[in-house]
């Protein structure tokens, strides 16, 4: 395991030079991979895993699978047996019979939603170019040493699967926002995310999505439209999918969404390969009861050097070494051709039109033009689709110069956040804090009160270049450990207070024994590590005054 650690971080600290670390997919998920041996070192008893390993009926199945199946085949069984009781049920069974039969049953249709055949309907094209395979950092070495079938499904993926598909307006009813949410700038989860700290990840040995449910089915049918494999929901968080109202009047809304999803694409007997990009993100423009679709977009973002992750498996466990390379994917994108029309229509005399049957002339629809009474632009609705993936940035963080500048003049102290990969994408070692102590409201407070928060890399600090500056990042290195070190500083650099986050999750890590100790995450109380960290940051609030009353 050691070992591994140490082969994974030189590997990563090679990606960073060569890459920079400013993108958004290349704050790598290879850190994951790190920080989940870290985590398992650091909080064993909290991972839900470990619960089967006890189980020694489970682990006699284990081996006895292991001798039947060897470690290839059970490594394909377990990719099916998505609840690790090492038995198939039916449902888990489906990808292999439809492969084997080519029939799918059809999707579960929401039930509330009665979908109305005589409705308006809209046609989508997909678009796309596919990844630039040189803009992969394994591209410098020819590939070297990276098997032919680990990126087959990625060099044979050139166009999109479907490339126009035809869907019923009200399908898309699920863009709609709920009761609850009426003004400009609310924004809501449309498929929720349901991973945190205590379930980890999802397992990244798997084909085959999980049937999609509720307002997952139009987006998984809208992803398919690209590669036959998509996740709607991510492996790792936050997964899902977050709508905020851009602009309304009295008939219609534009919608703009961002969606964590990403696609498998490789299948048995290739090695799982998976490809995330960095976001799908979009528009759509409805009528509030979604019998109309005046606009609908969606697509990844290109405006970053890279903006793709990939990572790839090497052998037939969770546990075996993974690959990880970000690249650029030049256009991935849906549109649609028009606004939505009616297919049946009633000519002059009442008769009716039914423009399916192919008979009658072309018709053409003029459409009026809308006028928003209330709009914010399309920039802070992404902004505020951000704050709902990453609540730990409602209180902003600065760059650290900016943060002392900022502390100095307003006469607060600097919380820092020192690691090795970034905070606001998704990599990892961010990942564990931002999901929980960050983003708590009480920690949110206090920081906004006392405090100006910043976020550094290790190396962008250790590449400080400025006299007065590299000082303070000289005091900041001085006392950062690996992966993560909290801080808190006076606003000349001197750092006061500071706890390593393995430690920290040490400190915080649950006692199973103890009554509840599960019980009060999951519904809401105040969990133990935003308690460790707001005595974190008192104490470092009372330290700092000790330095002063000096
Ligand atoms: C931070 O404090 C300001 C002023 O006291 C307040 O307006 C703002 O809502 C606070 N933000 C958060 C996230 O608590
Ligand atoms: C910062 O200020 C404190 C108290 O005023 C002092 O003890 C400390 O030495 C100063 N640090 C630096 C780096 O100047």
């Amino acid at each position: 395991m050691a070992a591994d650690v140490d082969k994974t971080t030189s590997e990563e600290e090679r990606k960073i030079e060569e890459n920079g670390l400013r993108t958004p997919a290349s704050g790598s998920r290879f850190y994951r991979g790190v920080w989940t041996l870290f985590m398992l070192c650091a909080v064993p008893l909290v991972a839900y895993g470990v619960k089967y390993y006890q189980d020694t009926q489970l682990l006699k199945r284990h081996e006895e699978s292991v001798r039947v199946l060897g470690a290839e085949g059970l490594f394909l069984f377990s990719s099916l047996d998505t609840d690790h009781d090492l038995y198939l049920s039916p449902e888990e069974f489906k990808p292999i019979a439809e492969k084997l039969t080519g029939i799918s049953p059809p999707a579960d249709v929401d039930e509330e939603v009665i979908q109305d055949p005589d409705g308006e309907t809209l046609t989508l094209e997909a678009k796309m170019q596919p990844l630039l395979l040189d803009s992969m950092t394994k591209s410098k070495d020819g590939f070297l040493g990276v098997s032919h079938s680990s990126l087959s499904g990625l060099r044979s993926w050139k166009s999109p699967a479907v490339p126009s598909s035809s869907f019923l307006a009200s399908q898309f009813r699920v863009f709609l926002p709920p009761k609850t949410k009426v003004d400009v700038g609310d924004t809501w989860w449309v498929v929720p995310s349901e991973l945190n700290i205590f379930t980890g990840y999802l397992p990244n040995n798997r084909y085959h999505p999980p049937t999609p449910k509720g307002k997952e089915v139009l987006i998984h049918t809208l992803l398919s439209l690209f590669h036959p494999r998509p996740f709607v929901k991510s492996r790792f968080a936050p997964q899902g999918a977050v709508a905020c109202i851009r602009a309304k009047n009295d008939f219609y809304y534009d919608i703009v969404f961002r969606i964590h999803a990403e696609f498998q694409l490789n299948d048995v007997p290739n090695f799982p390969f998976w490809f995330t990009p960095g976001q799908f993100t979009g528009n759509i423009v409805l009528s509030k009861d979604a019998s109309h679709v005046r606009h609908f977009h969606l697509y990844v973002p290109n405006d970053r050097s890279l903006n793709v992750d990939m990572e790839w498996l090497y052998g037939a466990s969770e546990s075996s070494n993974m690959e990880v390379d970000i690249g650029y994917l030049p256009q991935m994108e849906l549109q649609s051709t028009g606004p939505s029309t009616p297919s049946i229509i009633l000519d002059e005399e009442g008769n009716v039109i039914d423009r399916r049957d192919g008979s009658s002339e072309p018709i053409q629809f003029v459409f009026e033009e809308i006028h928003w009474t209330s709009e914010i632009s399309r920039e802070e609705a992404a902004r505020h689709l951000e704050v709902t993936f990453y609540p730990f940035k409602k209180v902003p963080y600065f760059p650290l110069p900016e943060a002392f500048e900022k502390a100095e003049a307003e006469k607060k102290l600097v919380h820092s956040i020192l690691l090795w990969g970034a905070l606001d994408d998704q990599s990892c070692s961010g990942r564990t804090l931002r999901e929980t102590v960050l983003e708590s409201s009480p920690i949110l407070a206090l920081l906004n009160q006392s405090f100006i928060s910043s976020w550094s890399l290790v190396k962008e600090l250790e590449n400080m270049q400025h006299p007065e500056l590299s000082e303070k990042a000289r005091l900041h290195l001085e006392k950062y450990s690996f992966p993560v070190e909290m801080m808190v500083a006076l606003p000349n650099g001197t750092i006061v207070h500071h706890i390593n986050a393995n430690y920290f999750l040490d400190q915080t890590a649950m006692n199973p024994e103890e009554e509840g100790a599960t019980v009060s995450f999951s519904s809401g109380f105040e969990d133990p590590s935003t308690s460790t960290y707001i005595n974190f940051l008192k104490e470092g609030l009372q330290k700092a005054k000790e330095y002063t009353a000096q």
